[in-house]
Protein backbone atom coordinates (compact mmCIF):
# COMPACT_ATOMS: atom_id res chain seq x y z
CA UNK A 1 0.00 0.00 0.00
CA UNK A 2 1.72 3.25 -0.93
CA UNK A 3 1.67 5.11 2.52
CA UNK A 4 1.40 8.83 0.44
CA UNK A 5 -1.81 7.86 -1.98
CA UNK A 6 -4.58 9.64 -0.05
CA UNK A 7 -2.47 12.45 1.54
CA UNK A 8 -4.82 15.51 2.00
CA UNK A 9 -8.15 13.40 2.12
CA UNK A 10 -10.37 13.84 4.66
CA UNK A 11 -13.41 11.03 4.13
CA UNK A 12 -16.37 10.95 6.13
CA UNK A 13 -17.17 6.93 6.09
CA UNK A 14 -20.20 5.63 7.39
CA UNK A 15 -21.09 2.57 8.36
CA UNK A 16 -17.51 2.18 9.41
CA UNK A 17 -17.64 0.29 12.90
CA UNK A 18 -17.38 -2.81 11.12
CA UNK A 19 -17.44 -4.81 8.29
CA UNK A 20 -15.94 -2.99 4.65
CA UNK A 21 -16.43 0.34 6.14
CA UNK A 22 -14.21 -0.27 8.86
CA UNK A 23 -12.04 -2.20 6.45
CA UNK A 24 -12.00 0.79 4.16
CA UNK A 25 -11.37 3.39 6.55
CA UNK A 26 -8.10 1.70 7.64
CA UNK A 27 -7.25 1.29 4.86
CA UNK A 28 -7.73 5.01 3.51
CA UNK A 29 -5.87 6.01 6.99
CA UNK A 30 -2.97 3.80 6.20
CA UNK A 31 -2.57 5.50 3.04
CA UNK A 32 -2.56 9.12 4.55
CA UNK A 33 -5.90 10.25 4.84
CA UNK A 34 -7.88 11.34 7.70
CA UNK A 35 -11.41 9.62 8.14
CA UNK A 36 -14.31 10.26 10.60
CA UNK A 37 -15.99 7.17 11.11
CA UNK A 38 -19.93 7.39 11.61
CA UNK A 39 -21.89 4.79 12.99
CA UNK A 40 -25.18 4.17 15.31
CA UNK A 41 -22.26 2.33 16.68
CA UNK A 42 -20.24 4.60 18.79
CA UNK A 43 -18.44 1.99 20.78
CA UNK A 44 -16.99 0.03 17.88
CA UNK A 45 -15.94 3.15 15.95
CA UNK A 46 -14.29 4.87 18.73
CA UNK A 47 -12.32 1.71 18.92
CA UNK A 48 -11.57 1.14 15.65
CA UNK A 49 -10.13 5.02 15.67
CA UNK A 50 -8.42 4.61 18.56
CA UNK A 51 -6.48 1.92 16.87
CA UNK A 52 -5.89 3.91 13.73
CA UNK A 53 -4.57 6.66 16.05
CA UNK A 54 -1.91 4.56 17.15
CA UNK A 55 -0.75 3.29 13.80
CA UNK A 56 1.20 5.30 11.27
CA UNK A 57 -0.80 7.49 8.66
CA UNK A 58 -3.82 9.79 9.17
CA UNK A 59 -6.13 10.63 12.17
CA UNK A 60 -9.33 9.03 12.68
CA UNK A 61 -12.37 10.29 14.73
CA UNK A 62 -15.65 8.62 15.87
CA UNK A 63 -19.12 10.37 15.38
CA UNK A 64 -22.33 8.61 16.17
CA UNK A 65 -24.46 8.60 13.26
CA UNK A 66 -28.00 7.38 12.23
CA UNK A 67 -27.81 8.19 8.67
CA UNK A 68 -31.34 8.02 8.14
CA UNK A 69 -31.27 11.50 10.13
CA UNK A 70 -30.82 14.49 8.25
CA UNK A 71 -29.28 16.47 11.70
CA UNK A 72 -26.91 13.18 12.04
CA UNK A 73 -25.21 13.67 8.59
CA UNK A 74 -24.85 17.18 8.84
CA UNK A 75 -23.42 16.54 12.41
CA UNK A 76 -21.42 14.33 10.78
CA UNK A 77 -20.03 16.30 7.81
CA UNK A 78 -19.59 19.12 10.43
CA UNK A 79 -17.37 16.82 13.45
CA UNK A 80 -15.18 15.98 9.78
CA UNK A 81 -14.20 19.64 9.30
CA UNK A 82 -14.31 20.97 13.01
CA UNK A 83 -11.53 17.84 13.18
CA UNK A 84 -9.96 18.09 9.76
CA UNK A 85 -10.27 21.57 8.32
CA UNK A 86 -12.26 20.21 5.68
CA UNK A 87 -14.18 17.26 3.83
CA UNK A 88 -13.72 16.37 0.30
CA UNK A 89 -14.63 12.74 0.28
CA UNK A 90 -17.84 11.07 1.29
CA UNK A 91 -18.30 6.99 1.10
CA UNK A 92 -22.14 6.39 1.59
CA UNK A 93 -21.73 2.75 3.32
CA UNK A 94 -24.03 1.92 6.04
CA UNK A 95 -26.58 -0.48 4.75
CA UNK A 96 -28.85 -3.47 6.00
CA UNK A 97 -30.44 -6.46 5.09
CA UNK A 98 -33.60 -8.21 5.67
CA UNK A 99 -34.63 -11.08 3.41
CA UNK A 100 -38.27 -11.47 2.07
CA UNK A 101 -40.26 -13.28 -0.49
CA UNK A 102 -42.04 -11.05 -2.35
CA UNK A 103 -45.48 -11.28 -1.41
CA UNK A 104 -44.04 -11.68 2.53
CA UNK A 105 -43.12 -7.75 2.27
CA UNK A 106 -44.78 -5.36 4.61
CA UNK A 107 -44.15 -2.10 5.08
CA UNK A 108 -41.89 -2.38 8.16
CA UNK A 109 -39.62 -4.34 6.01
CA UNK A 110 -39.87 -2.25 2.77
CA UNK A 111 -39.04 1.47 5.12
CA UNK A 112 -36.31 -0.17 7.11
CA UNK A 113 -34.39 -1.05 4.17
CA UNK A 114 -35.62 1.60 2.03
CA UNK A 115 -34.35 4.33 4.80
CA UNK A 116 -31.23 3.15 5.84
CA UNK A 117 -29.61 1.97 2.43
CA UNK A 118 -31.41 4.72 -0.27
CA UNK A 119 -33.12 7.53 1.99
CA UNK A 120 -29.52 7.93 3.61
CA UNK A 121 -27.45 8.00 1.00
CA UNK A 122 -29.48 10.48 -0.71
CA UNK A 123 -29.34 12.70 2.78
CA UNK A 124 -25.60 11.97 2.88
CA UNK A 125 -25.08 12.93 -0.21
CA UNK A 126 -27.03 15.65 -0.18
CA UNK A 127 -25.16 17.40 3.05
CA UNK A 128 -21.92 16.33 2.03
CA UNK A 129 -22.20 18.25 -1.02
CA UNK A 130 -23.32 21.34 0.81
CA UNK A 131 -20.28 21.96 2.51
CA UNK A 132 -18.32 20.81 -0.54
CA UNK A 133 -19.81 23.54 -2.28
CA UNK A 134 -19.44 26.06 0.37
CA UNK A 135 -15.51 25.41 0.77
CA UNK A 136 -15.56 26.08 -2.87
CA UNK A 137 -14.00 24.62 -5.94
CA UNK A 138 -10.51 22.41 -5.26
CA UNK A 139 -7.70 23.14 -7.43
CA UNK A 140 -7.40 20.70 -10.24
CA UNK A 141 -9.13 18.10 -8.34
CA UNK A 142 -12.63 16.96 -8.00
CA UNK A 143 -14.66 16.44 -4.58
CA UNK A 144 -15.49 12.46 -4.24
CA UNK A 145 -19.06 10.94 -3.56
CA UNK A 146 -18.69 7.22 -3.44
CA UNK A 147 -21.80 5.04 -3.06
CA UNK A 148 -21.57 1.42 -2.06
CA UNK A 149 -24.25 -0.59 -4.30
CA UNK A 150 -24.08 -4.21 -4.49
CA UNK A 151 -24.86 -6.83 -7.25
CA UNK A 152 -28.95 -6.30 -6.30
CA UNK A 153 -28.14 -2.72 -7.95
CA UNK A 154 -28.39 -4.49 -11.26
CA UNK A 155 -29.60 -8.36 -10.56
CA UNK A 156 -32.76 -8.86 -9.57
CA UNK A 157 -33.19 -11.20 -6.56
CA UNK A 158 -36.28 -12.48 -5.39
CA UNK A 159 -35.68 -13.04 -1.62
CA UNK A 160 -33.87 -9.81 -1.25
CA UNK A 161 -36.58 -7.86 -2.91
CA UNK A 162 -36.34 -4.72 -1.05
CA UNK A 163 -32.59 -4.69 -0.49
CA UNK A 164 -32.79 -5.08 -4.77
CA UNK A 165 -35.10 -1.92 -4.87
CA UNK A 166 -32.88 0.07 -2.60
CA UNK A 167 -29.47 -1.04 -4.21
CA UNK A 168 -30.89 -0.37 -7.78
CA UNK A 169 -32.04 3.12 -6.09
CA UNK A 170 -27.98 3.33 -4.85
CA UNK A 171 -27.14 2.96 -9.19
CA UNK A 172 -29.63 5.93 -9.57
CA UNK A 173 -28.22 8.36 -7.08
CA UNK A 174 -24.83 7.61 -8.55
CA UNK A 175 -26.05 8.67 -11.74
CA UNK A 176 -28.43 11.20 -11.09
CA UNK A 177 -25.58 12.55 -8.53
CA UNK A 178 -22.79 12.73 -11.08
CA UNK A 179 -24.61 15.11 -13.46
CA UNK A 180 -26.73 16.82 -10.84
CA UNK A 181 -23.40 17.80 -8.88
CA UNK A 182 -20.98 17.90 -11.82
CA UNK A 183 -21.06 22.18 -12.16
CA UNK A 184 -19.57 22.27 -8.93
CA UNK A 185 -16.56 20.37 -9.36
CA UNK A 186 -18.35 16.72 -7.37
CA UNK A 187 -17.68 13.23 -9.31
CA UNK A 188 -20.14 10.73 -7.77
CA UNK A 189 -18.93 6.73 -8.26
CA UNK A 190 -19.56 3.38 -6.28
CA UNK A 191 -18.47 0.14 -5.82
CA UNK A 192 -21.27 -2.46 -5.94
CA UNK A 193 -19.59 -5.90 -4.00
CA UNK A 194 -21.06 -9.49 -4.60
CA UNK A 195 -20.72 -11.75 -1.09
CA UNK A 196 -18.18 -10.94 1.18
CA UNK A 197 -17.83 -12.20 4.48
CA UNK A 198 -18.68 -9.44 7.48
CA UNK A 199 -21.69 -9.11 10.08
CA UNK A 200 -24.24 -8.61 7.67
CA UNK A 201 -23.85 -11.94 5.91
CA UNK A 202 -23.18 -13.59 7.97
CA UNK A 203 -27.04 -12.74 9.79
CA UNK A 204 -28.31 -12.93 6.15
CA UNK A 205 -26.81 -16.20 6.24
CA UNK A 206 -29.07 -17.21 9.29
CA UNK A 207 -32.54 -15.50 7.97
CA UNK A 208 -32.01 -17.14 4.31
CA UNK A 209 -32.79 -20.39 5.98
CA UNK A 210 -35.59 -19.26 8.37
CA UNK A 211 -37.49 -18.02 5.50
CA UNK A 212 -37.20 -21.05 4.06
CA UNK A 213 -35.18 -20.04 0.46
CA UNK A 214 -31.81 -22.25 2.21
CA UNK A 215 -32.47 -25.23 4.46
CA UNK A 216 -28.94 -24.98 5.80
CA UNK A 217 -26.31 -22.08 7.15
CA UNK A 218 -23.23 -21.63 4.55
CA UNK A 219 -25.62 -22.88 1.92
CA UNK A 220 -26.14 -19.50 0.39
CA UNK A 221 -22.33 -19.16 -0.42
CA UNK A 222 -21.74 -22.51 -1.87
CA UNK A 223 -25.21 -22.29 -4.47
CA UNK A 224 -23.58 -18.59 -5.05
CA UNK A 225 -20.23 -19.81 -5.30
CA UNK A 226 -21.26 -22.93 -7.88
CA UNK A 227 -23.85 -21.16 -10.06
CA UNK A 228 -22.90 -17.44 -10.37
CA UNK A 229 -19.30 -16.33 -9.68
CA UNK A 230 -16.76 -17.00 -12.07
CA UNK A 231 -14.00 -16.55 -9.36
CA UNK A 232 -14.71 -19.29 -7.19
CA UNK A 233 -14.55 -18.37 -3.54
CA UNK A 234 -16.32 -16.04 -1.75
CA UNK A 235 -14.96 -12.30 -0.87
CA UNK A 236 -13.40 -10.72 2.55
CA UNK A 237 -13.43 -7.00 2.65
CA UNK A 238 -9.71 -6.84 1.71
CA UNK A 239 -10.54 -7.94 -1.85
CA UNK A 240 -12.69 -4.53 -1.63
CA UNK A 241 -10.65 -1.75 -0.18
CA UNK A 242 -8.01 -1.49 -3.70
CA UNK A 243 -11.37 -0.14 -5.77
CA UNK A 244 -12.58 1.89 -2.63
CA UNK A 245 -8.95 3.28 -2.60
CA UNK A 246 -8.93 4.18 -5.79
CA UNK A 247 -12.26 6.01 -6.19
CA UNK A 248 -10.96 8.10 -3.51
CA UNK A 249 -7.44 8.78 -4.74
CA UNK A 250 -6.67 11.42 -7.67
CA UNK A 251 -6.01 8.12 -9.75
CA UNK A 252 -10.20 8.36 -10.44
CA UNK A 253 -10.56 12.16 -11.08
CA UNK A 254 -11.83 11.74 -14.79
CA UNK A 255 -14.56 9.36 -13.49
CA UNK A 256 -17.92 9.79 -12.74
CA UNK A 257 -21.23 8.05 -12.66
CA UNK A 258 -19.77 4.62 -12.62
CA UNK A 259 -20.64 1.88 -10.13
CA UNK A 260 -18.06 -0.50 -10.44
CA UNK A 261 -18.57 -4.66 -9.91
CA UNK A 262 -16.17 -6.00 -7.65
CA UNK A 263 -18.17 -9.81 -6.96
CA UNK A 264 -16.11 -12.04 -8.98
CA UNK A 265 -18.05 -11.98 -11.99
CA UNK A 266 -21.57 -12.43 -10.84
CA UNK A 267 -23.23 -9.62 -12.82
CA UNK A 268 -21.75 -11.08 -16.02
CA UNK A 269 -23.87 -14.44 -14.83
N1 LIG B 1 -21.58 -8.08 2.83
C1 LIG B 1 -21.93 -8.20 1.56
O1 LIG B 1 -21.87 -9.29 0.97
C2 LIG B 1 -22.41 -7.00 0.78
C3 LIG B 1 -22.59 -7.18 -0.60
C4 LIG B 1 -22.98 -6.08 -1.36
C5 LIG B 1 -23.16 -4.85 -0.77
N2 LIG B 1 -22.98 -4.71 0.58
C6 LIG B 1 -23.19 -3.38 1.13
O2 LIG B 1 -21.96 -2.95 1.71
C7 LIG B 1 -22.22 -2.05 2.79
C8 LIG B 1 -21.48 -2.52 4.03
O3 LIG B 1 -21.95 -3.82 4.34
P1 LIG B 1 -21.24 -4.81 5.38
O4 LIG B 1 -21.47 -6.16 4.85
O5 LIG B 1 -19.88 -4.34 5.69
O6 LIG B 1 -22.23 -4.61 6.62
P2 LIG B 1 -22.02 -4.71 8.22
O7 LIG B 1 -23.35 -5.07 8.76
O8 LIG B 1 -20.86 -5.56 8.52
O9 LIG B 1 -21.68 -3.20 8.60
C9 LIG B 1 -22.65 -2.20 8.40
C10 LIG B 1 -22.37 -1.05 9.36
O10 LIG B 1 -23.40 -0.06 9.13
C11 LIG B 1 -23.85 0.39 10.38
N3 LIG B 1 -25.22 0.92 10.26
C12 LIG B 1 -26.34 0.21 9.99
N4 LIG B 1 -27.40 1.03 10.03
C13 LIG B 1 -26.94 2.27 10.32
C14 LIG B 1 -27.55 3.52 10.52
N5 LIG B 1 -28.88 3.68 10.43
N6 LIG B 1 -26.79 4.58 10.82
C15 LIG B 1 -25.44 4.43 10.94
N7 LIG B 1 -24.79 3.27 10.79
C16 LIG B 1 -25.55 2.19 10.48
C17 LIG B 1 -23.77 -0.82 11.30
O11 LIG B 1 -23.74 -0.45 12.68
C18 LIG B 1 -22.47 -1.48 10.84
O12 LIG B 1 -21.34 -1.00 11.54
C19 LIG B 1 -23.74 -2.02 2.93
O13 LIG B 1 -24.25 -0.90 2.23
C20 LIG B 1 -24.19 -3.31 2.25
O14 LIG B 1 -25.51 -3.22 1.78
C21 LIG B 1 -22.63 -5.76 1.36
Amino acid sequence: MDPNRLVGKNILITGAARGMGAANAEAFAAQGANVCLGDLDEDEAGKLATKINASAGGRAIAVKVDVTKREDNKSAVAATVDAFGSINVGVFNAGMNKPRFFMDIDEENWDMIMNVNTKAMWLGMQETARQMIAQGPMEGQPYKLINVGSIASRKPLVDVTVYCTSKYGCLALTHCGAIGLAEHGITVNGYAPGVVVTPLWEQLDKDLVEIGFKDREGQAYDDIVRDALQIKRVSYPKDIIGTASFLASGDSDYMTGQMIHIDGGWCIQ
